[in-house]
């Protein structure tokens, strides 16, 4: 089936100045995609070809499209001189005939299902300009739909360019339209820059159309969060936040628990099975995938994470890592990049990893540091254990076997291994393998000197108590 229609230009050369911003407005993030990235993702659906105007921040978006979509054509506007003055450069570089759509890039709200009935519409009616609307509860800012008698669209008036009556109007140029390119190419051509802010204003070809005795109409949306543009951070919060709550509730619809939706974030390019259940004050970015059973949060930020079946993360921090079935993190794991927990491993309070994996049924309960390392299966490792794995100038890796004992506050100095069913004394300093089966033990022997506090410490508390238990300066107990 061909697409809709025959092309898409994307208006992306404005400055973004209220944005306050060092990078471009459309490609600020939002659910893990930049602005712009949203709104082709919307129009790609529809559209044969592609064309961008750039203008601003010219190298880094030209630099995003080619990733993001690396089959539009750019146009680049040198100068902003408008909308209308915009839509005519990138004419110029098109041979493109039949329908365009005109979106600007930063409306990351629109969806291909409103093009879809926007586009149904607009062949219906046999429309040569036809121009997306929507009702605002507060329309300041935005362009006026002024209609006639007969509710027939006369002229779209920018809010610097209206009269006290106009301003009135709560109907809005949302920035979407589709227009006849034939058409559209001699009107733009008589656009004039005769207004408040002395630009070629896109908006008025309707009215130009619309006198040359050609169909012009103004199509209104049902839904008019989709039309929102981001002009400011404050717009882009409010963006971010309407987009939360769509993906929130289409994960909810499908089965996925999401306690408090208000607290999580989740990116567009994430997957959630259904009987995932996510606790306040969780992010989920990137590439995340999580199966079914599963619990995250509550507080867990999960980066390009495999979270298996049945699987836990609790107050954590997990990043381009693998979470086996039935696995626990947390609470208060930091999992870093290169992690993969086997199934039923746990990764406990104050643990660190990185580049490490963990077999199946192994443990590393509390306060350890695990990198560089390989860890068999059904082993523990002692609370405080640190796989010293730098020695200042490289990474060396650890090798621990199965159903191994690691003694806590172990220091594992890399490159070392354990064999299988061995175990470390707690305490040691372990910097020679340890063979299958053995026990290493390498820390200092201890000795007791009798009579030190009383000696040395004669007059505190420490002495008065030990001399009640029966200790004295000679170190002889009685
Ligand atoms: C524009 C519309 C307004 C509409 C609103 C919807 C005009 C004159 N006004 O106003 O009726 O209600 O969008 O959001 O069209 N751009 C260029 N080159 C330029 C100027 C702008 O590429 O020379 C791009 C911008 O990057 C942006 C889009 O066009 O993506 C819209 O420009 P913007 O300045 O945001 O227009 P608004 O004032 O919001
Ligand atoms: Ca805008």
């Amino acid at each position: 089936m061909g697409k809709a229609v025959d092309l898409a230009i994307v208006l992306a050369a404005g400055e973004g100045t209220r944005m306050k911003s060092s990078l471009a407005k459309v490609l600020h993030p939002i659910a893990g995609k930049s602005v712009i990235h949203h709104v082709i993702d919307a129009v790609a659906p529809v559209a044969q070809s592609l064309n961008v105007v750039v203008g601003a921040h010219r190298e880094e978006v030209e630099s995003h499209l080619s990733s993001i979509a690396p089959s539009a054509s750019k146009t680049f506007q040198a100068e902003r001189k408008g909308t209308g003055h915009a839509v005519q450069l990138a004419l110029a570089d098109t041979k493109a005939e039949g329908v365009v759509l005109i979106v600007a890039g930063d409306t990351p709200l629109l969806r291909t299902s409103t093009l879809n009935e926007f586009i149904e519409a607009h062949v219906e009616l046999e429309s040569v300009a036809s121009v997306l609307t929507a009702v605002l509860p507060d329309p300041f800012g935005y362009g006026r739909i002024v209609r006639d008698d007969l509710g027939a669209i006369v002229s779209i008036v920018e809010e610097r360019d209206a009269d006290d009556d106009q301003k009135q109007i709560d109907e809005i140029n949302t920035g979407v339209y589709l227009f006849d390119i034939a058409a559209l190419r001699s009107a733009s051509q008589k656009l004039t820059a005769d207004n408040s802010q002395g630009e070629l204003y896109l908006t008025d070809v309707i009215s130009l159309i619309k006198n040359s005795a050609q169909v012009a109409v103004a199509i209104q949306s049902n839904d008019f969060t989709e039309t929102l543009g981001i002009n400011d951070r404050s717009q882009l919060a409010e963006c971010a936040a309407i987009m939360r709550d769509r993906i929130n509730d289409e994960y909810m619809r499908a089965g996925v628990t999401i306690i408090d939706p208000m607290t999580t974030w989740i990116d567009s390019g994430v997957s959630i099975s259904p009987d995932v259940t996510i606790y306040p004050g969780s992010a989920i970015h990137g590439s995340t995938r999580i199966e079914s059973g599963a619990v995250i949060g509550p507080r867990s930020t999960l980066v390009n994470v495999e979270v298996e079946a049945g699987a836990s993360i609790i107050e954590s921090r997990v990043t381009d890592s693998h979470i086996g079935a039935d696995a626990a993190v947390g609470p208060f794991a930091f999992i870093r990049p290169g992690t993969r927990l086997a199934a039923k491993a746990k990764v406990g309070a104050f643990v660190e990893t990185k580049n490490a994996s963990i077999g199946e049924g192994s443990k590393v309960p509390h306060l350890s540091y695990v990198g560089d390392a390989t860890i068999g299966e059904g082993t523990n490792i002692g609370a405080a254990t640190i796989f010293v794995n730098y020695d200042g100038v490289e990474k060396h890796h650890t090798t621990v076997g199965s159903h191994v004992r690691v003694g806590s506050d172990t220091m594992l100095v890399a490159p070392v291994t354990i064999g299988d069913g061995a175990y470390t004394a707690a305490g040691s300093v372990i910097t020679e393998d340890v063979p299958a089966g053995a026990i290493g033990v390498a820390r200092g022997k201890q000795r007791n000197v009798l009579g030190w506090v009383l000696r040395r410490r004669s007059g505190t508390k420490s002495a008065e108590v030990a001399r009640d238990a029966g200790a004295n300066e000679l170190g002889f107990q009685e």
